[in-house]
């Protein structure tokens, strides 16, 4: 089978690393991939927005099976304008349809989904510009901290949480008026959910499913999950406190309405569904749908995964899942970004990376890097993800920060404590 995954990141390089173990895979492509997708797959320089020019690399390159990673051609239609197309009839493409992307795509169409379907989640409301007044009177009614969440993609910088009610009221404004330009046109404003965060990921052909191991992620740029937010600093899976009672209520109350919610609404939904959610004393509630795999969660969660994951991208993606299993071991995955100092704000890039080839017992999923003549040299604000295997977090730490001491570019920054507050769980 020959394979064209579509992305750029560390999750990118992550999905080529494992398919490329499958005795399915006969030819694999990375589009536009990056320094490390290069050593396993052919990278193509492809614009993920040119639907047409994906369209002609599938056909010349006789690609049997595309997955999407990054949200926004899903939520653009990718997947429609595949099936649409008669000369593309014969290509699978992982991934759901524009109208299921919405799920991600826009905060107001999810939360009206998981209602319902009867999916544990926030209370909320949705409001505009003309209705500003009744936002004001809907958030003098709830308890602070105040959620506020702009209704469509805002490059995850489009949550705000905030204590003080005037405060809130005056960002509403300021996000009605533009801030996040026509993704704050409508603003959700939900309920603070008091809790600990992790993901659940599942693989669905739309109508059967498998979870795949769990994962949590770190999200802020300091230590002590302090700081702004970024794309994800360093994750870990399994979760401590996801255990085996909390993850089948997670099935039950969530997974089985989600995916039977997606047959209702005649959504084709093949791919990936990943759940944020909020463990309350036990109790699973989600905060959010993506459409997609995480990054980093990705780079824990892949490793862990003992089945031939091709062979089951290509099931889910021609509605054959009925009746499979997944095979996952019983390590621990923790996977550590390194990043360009500044990030995520202003920083550099193009600087060299040193001693790639002297880590051990580590998996170095590239991000933003590219290769050329024959250095490595980063590209991004989120450079490399190390991952490692082990018995314990304690034994991944170990791996992934003597890794981080291995390899050096200028103004490298990572953080220090990703996994240390799960220690006292295991
Ligand atoms: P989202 O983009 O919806 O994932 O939100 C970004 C982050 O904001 C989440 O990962 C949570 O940490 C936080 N968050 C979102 N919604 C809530 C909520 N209702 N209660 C508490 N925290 C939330
Ligand atoms: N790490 C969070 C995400 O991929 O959205």
């Amino acid at each position: 089978m020959n394979v064209l995954i579509l992305g750029s990141g560390g999750r990118e390089h992550a999905f080529a690393w494992k398919i490329s173990q499958s005795e399915m895979c006969e030819r694999l492509y990375c589009a536009p991939g990056n320094g490390g997708t290069h050593e396993i797959a052919t990278n193509l320089n492809l614009d993920l927005g040119n639907f047409k020019s994906i369209k002609a690399a599938v056909k010349n390159e006789s690609i049997d099976l595309v997955i999407v990673g990054p949200e926004a051609p899903l939520v653009e239609g990718i997947v429609d304008y595949f099936k649409e197309d008669a000369e593309l009839e014969k290509v699978r493409i992982l991934g759901p349809d524009k109208l299921a992307a919405q799920l991600e795509g826009s905060k107001d169409f999810a939360k009206n989904f998981m209602a319902k379907y009867k999916v544990p989640t926030a209370q909320y409301k949705t409001f505009d510009s003309s209705t500003y007044s009744d936002a004001c009177s809907f958030l003098e009614s709830l308890k602070p901290p105040y959620v506020l969440k702009a209704d469509g993609l805002a490059a995850g910088k489009g949550v705000l949480i905030i204590d003080d009610l005037e405060e809130a009221k005056g960002e509403l404004k300021y996000m009605l008026d533009g801030k996040f330009g026509a993704a704050g046109n409508q603003v959700v404003i939900e309920e603070f959910l008091d809790g600990i965060e992790l993901s659940v990921f599942v693989l669905t052909d739309g109508k059967n499913y498998l979870i795949l191991p769990e994962a949590k992620d770190y999200k802020r740029i300091g230590e002590g999950d302090l700081g702004l937010n970024t794309g994800g600093m360093g994750a870990v899976s399994p979760v401590p406190f996801a255990g085996k009672k909390f993850l089948s209520k997670v099935e039950e109350r969530i997974v089985k309405p989600t995916i039977k919610g997606f047959a209702q609404e005649g959504m084709d939904y093949t791919g990936f569904v990943f759940i944020g959610l909020m463990n309350i004393k036990g109790e699973p509630f989600v905060i959010e749908y993506n459409v997609r795999m995480g990054d980093p969660e990705t780079e824990v969660v892949f490793p862990r995964i003992e089945s031939d994951l091709l062979d089951l991208l290509d099931r889910a993606a021609s509605n054959r899942l009925a009746g499979r299993s997944l095979k996952v071991s019983n390590e621990t995955a923790m996977t550590l970004m390194l990043v360009s100092g500044g990030y995520p704000e202003a920083y550099e890039k193009g600087k060299i990376i040193d001693g790639l080839d002297e880590t051990e017992d580590v998996m170095c999923f590239h991000a933003g890097t590219r290769l050329e003549e024959g250095s490595v040299f980063s590209s991004g604000g989120r450079v490399l993800s190390i991952t490692s295997l082990g018995e314990s977090i304690e034994e991944c730490r170990r791996k992934c920060y003597a890794a981080a001491d291995t390899i050096s570019f200028e103004k490298m920054n990572y953080r220090r404590d990703i996994g240390l507050d799960l220690l006292d769980w295991n």
